[in-house]
């Protein structure tokens, strides 16, 4: 047997080394975190989308008694913009989270059910979305969710 190499290559940077647009994008998702509903798990992430004309729009992560009907700031600030602006692709996503102690240190990064959400978009739109997670350490940059989604299943794959 041999071994398939799938090594992925990320950015990390501190916030002023990224661009005024990126820099706006990220303190958005900060803010974003204010609108998170999280009483169960205390944890408020916020997320926000860059939409092909510049618009912007928002989400937050909301909680539900009944746990599994909750939904994650990613996915919110997707269906959301899905919702109103289904002809404009998403071009870029930032996110940001903060326990009782503050915004996270490390990168947030979203779960595996926001990771194949992104992809579907970026699989309707033929383009990539890049993703900014925040950490107060530093940021990730990344420049397609393919790359922290290896081995995608999207609409060809049921060919
Ligand atoms: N959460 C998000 O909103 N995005 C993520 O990427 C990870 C987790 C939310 C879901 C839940 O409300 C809380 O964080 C704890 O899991």
């Amino acid at each position: 047997m041999k071994t398939i190499d799938l090594s992925i290559k990320i950015g990390f940077c501190q916030l002023d080394e990224l661009s005024e647009q990126d820099q706006k994008l990220i303190n958005s998702a900060i803010a974003a975190t204010a609108n998170s509903y999280s009483p169960y798990s205390h944890f408020a992430v916020g997320a926000a989308l860059l939409l092909a004309d510049g618009t912007e729009v928002r989400g937050a992560n909301q909680e539900n008694a009944a746990f599994p009907s909750g939904l994650c700031a990613e996915r919110s600030a997707i269906f959301a913009a899905q919702s109103v602006h289904p002809d404009k692709a998403i071009t870029t996503i930032a996110i940001a989270a903060k326990n009782g102690y503050g915004f996270t240190q490390d990168p947030i990064v979203p779960c595996g059910s926001c990771r194949q959400v992104i992809l579907e978009m970026e699989d309707r739109y033929k383009q990539p979305i890049r993703i900014l997670l925040y950490g107060t350490d530093g940021i990730y940059v990344i420049n397609s969710i393919k790359d922290i989604l290896p081995l995608q299943f999207v609409a060809n794959s049921m060919k």
